[in-house]
């Protein structure tokens, strides 16, 4: 078995010696600053940092991220996109474009792999995220989601991110692994939670590996190492498991899968850095998602008394535009990234080798000619028409299209659907929120606080 030290190891930012390094050759415009200074204000900052650079370079620009000052080529222009997103996964890989989590995610995470390996990954996973499987989820996430909602207290003011936090987090964790030992489950809460709550200069410090043995490296790497026990024991569990083939999880699914697909099953390791990808890549970003859909819904009676409406009589496309709303005007994920292991041309610029591309989810999703009014939160925009594709674009897109995507547009509307058939929902005056953000996710800097209170 692979422990967490060999694993932790194994991860660096450094890409490998089979990666090909940046040349000199000449790369659109950007600014010239340290390439930590830009890392850090793309972390950071990026709601501010991209939209200058946009101002300033225009529509294609180059940023230097560390380690090594590799080139990032960021895009707001629909051609790239499309071109991105169709383009050969043999050239254009995702895997490289997100190092960044590695020492979380694991070398066997679908986000990390690339070629042969992620297609056989994302076979082996995908089973567990068709609209069939679907259909067994939503009655977990309906029962989770009423038993939150029943305990809200009406009249108080209080941070939906926090509460949805919790509820995404126990649906991703009853939806993974099935109803599991209790005790096992009350000790994994914390630990996902810490993990999901790295900081981002934690992640950059992974570069520098003698950083693990200091203070918030040292914690990482101590709560990775309990983590991992935890998913090792239930793996273990669930493989000797009697009513394996009946279970509706996606672990017991993972374990069985190999068999049909005609595929080699997934090892424990591969099973570990799934399974702590689906819980991460799972949990905040619908958390975030959903707590600006009721945020927005709450400073907009309007809208928010049309989705009622929608909840009361089952009309679920209203509750998903309100949902896909929420995700253009505040993207969880700021964009798209692809390593280029050959020379391309991208949206009409010729890039060499070693460069990362991406287009910025951000800037695509501000385009007043493709969202008028960009500004406002105008759930009818999705109902009136599908948008122009590769505009709206925060799954991402391509083969590596996320494959949470349809999973967390369910959870949505179900939990909106529970929260608005209870109560009517506001935002305070002057209670404004704006992004922040946490770990690689955007989420609301003040939790996107609301009151409810019990439908008139
Ligand atoms: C609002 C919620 C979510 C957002 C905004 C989101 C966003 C994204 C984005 C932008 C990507 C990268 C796509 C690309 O490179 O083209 C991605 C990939 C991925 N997401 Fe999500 N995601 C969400 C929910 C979920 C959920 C619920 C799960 C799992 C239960 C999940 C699992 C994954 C995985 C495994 C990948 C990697 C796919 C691959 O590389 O083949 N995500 N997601």
């Amino acid at each position: 078995m692979t422990t967490t030290d060999d694993r932790l190891a194994k991860m660096s930012l450094r890409p490998s010696d089979a990666v090909p390094r940046p040349t000199t050759e000449p790369l659109p415009p950007g600014p010239r600053t340290p390439a930590l200074f830009q890392s850090l204000r793309l972390m950071r900052f990026r709601h501010t940092f991209v939209p200058k650079m946009r101002r300033t370079y225009g529509d294609v620009f180059a940023l230097k991220l560390v380690p090594e000052s590799r080139p990032l080529v960021l895009f707001d222009r629909l051609s790239a996109t499309k071109e991105i997103f169709g383009s050969d996964p043999e050239v254009f890989h995702a895997g490289k474009g997100n190092a960044v989590l590695g020492p979380i995610m694991g070398e066997h995470s679908l986000l990390l792999v690339d070629g042969a390996q992620h297609k056989r990954a994302r076979k082996l996973l995908m089973p567990a995220f068709r609209p069939r499987a679907m259909e067994g989820y939503r009655s977990v996430v309906t029962q989770l989601a009423e038993d939150e909602v029943g305990s809200w207290t009406p009249g108080r003011e209080f941070r939906s991110l926090e509460r949805m936090n919790g509820l995404t987090l126990e649906v991703i964790l009853q939806v993974v692994f099935g109803v599991a030992d209790e005790a096992r489950l009350a000790r994994l809460r914390p630990l996902v939670n810490a993990t999901v709550d790295v900081k981002p200069i934690v992640l950059l410090g992974w570069g520098y590996p003698f950083l693990q043995r200091f203070g918030p490296w040292k914690k990482v790497v101590e709560v990775q190492r309990e983590l991992d026990a935890l998913l090792y024991a239930e793996i273990a569990e669930r493989r000797a498991a009697a009513d394996l083939h009946e279970r509706t999880d996606v672990l017991s699914q993972l374990l069985l899968v190999g068999e049909s697909e005609g595929e080699q099953p997934l090892s424990d390791a591969e099973l570990r850095d799934q399974l702590v990808t689906l819980l991460l890549a799972g949990h905040e970003t619908t958390a975030s998602g959903l707590s600006w859909a009721l945020y927005e819904l709450g400073r907009h009676p309007d809208l928010m008394r049309r989705a009622q409406q929608a909840a009361d009589e089952g009309d679920d496309d209203y509750l998903e535009a309100a949902m896909k709303e929420s995700l253009r005007l505040h993207p969880i994920i700021p964009m798209v990234v692809r390593f280029l292991m050959k020379p391309a041309t991208v949206g009409g610029v010729r890039l060499p080798a070693g460069v990362s591309v991406g287009p910025s989810i951000l800037l695509s999703h501000q385009d007043p000619e493709h969202f008028p009014e960009p500004e406002r939160f105008r759930p009818e925009r999705f109902l009136e028409g599908h948008p122009t594709p590769n505009t709206w674009i925060p799954f991402g897109g391509g083969v590596r299209r996320c494959i949470g995507a349809g999973f967390s547009l369910m959870e949505g509307v179900v939990v909106l659907r529970e929260v608005l058939t209870a109560y009517d929902v506001r935002v305070l005056p002057g209670h404004d929120d704006g992004p922040r953000v946490r770990n690689i996710t955007s989420v609301p800097d003040q939790g996107a606080r609301i009151v409810v209170s019990p439908r008139a």
